[in-house]
């Protein structure tokens, strides 16, 4: 998989894909991440990337022609699955938009910045929008981020036990069951003695149970879907 992100402050994503698992990926050749600076594409004496709205008001607009010229230039040189563009009054998120996410070849991620983009590149050239939760952030890059590392877990081969993407929270509806390690016993608080027991067909069932229970008490939205 490749991505594309697309951004008026590269530096904010310089760590999030550079340790752990989001760099073993790129690593091992799973998945190649761009980071594009918007401003390089200004053809504006400051290179500015931004301008006063329309019809007034506070607070500036992303200008049309750098985005475009940068989409424009990536276009050209393949052909991409979605253009997506990081906003508040996007989709929000959830695990099944990640896993379809998941299965693409090529995507482009622009993330929005001050007022949002010149609707013009919303209507022209994004194909999905996305929010990640129903609160503003500063800009779309961290939301940016934040798809990246949900979708790109899921590719074949990038976590190293791959039934472990399986049984995460949300996939099948469910939040995970409870999870403990040693030692038995800590503080008087002791570890359900069924972990312990080593009947796997008990132990499965408890899990089940909990994770429903878990999510019948935190989420029951997700039960009723
Ligand atoms: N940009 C600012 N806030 C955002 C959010 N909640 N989701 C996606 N992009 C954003």
């Amino acid at each position: 998989m490749r991505i594309d992100i697309l951004t008026v402050l590269p530096q904010l994503l310089e760590s999030p894909f550079a340790a752990s698992i989001m760099k073993r990926a790129q690593d091992k050749g799973h998945v190649e991440i761009h980071v594009h600076n918007i401003r390089d594409y200004s053809t504006d004496k400051h290179k500015n990337v931004d301008d006063y709205q329309y019809g007034g008001g506070a607070g500036m607009v992303m200008s049309i022609e750098p985005i475009a010229a940068l989409i424009d230039k990536l276009n050209a040189e393949r052909s991409y699955d979605e253009v997506i563009y990081m906003t508040p009054d996007g989709k929000v998120l959830e695990q099944n938009d990640c896993n379809q996410i998941s299965l693409l070849e090529n995507i482009m991620i622009l993330c929005g910045h001050y007022k949002g983009v010149d609707d013009r590149i919303r209507q022209h050239y994004i194909t999905k929008e996305i929010s990640i939760g129903s609160y503003v952030l500063s800009g779309g890059e961290l939301a940016a981020a934040v798809v990246v590392d949900a979708v790109v877990r899921l590719i074949p081969g990038v976590l190293n036990d791959e039934t472990s993407a399986l049984t995460d929270s949300f996939q099948d509806n469910l939040l995970s069951p409870p999870v403990f390690t040693r030692p038995p016993e800590f503080n008087g608080w002791k570890v359900p003695d069924v972990l312990l027991s080593g009947n796997q067909k008990e132990i499965d069932r408890w899990r089940e149970e909990q994770a429903y229970q878990r999510t019948k008490e935190r989420r029951p939205d997700l039960l009723e879907e």
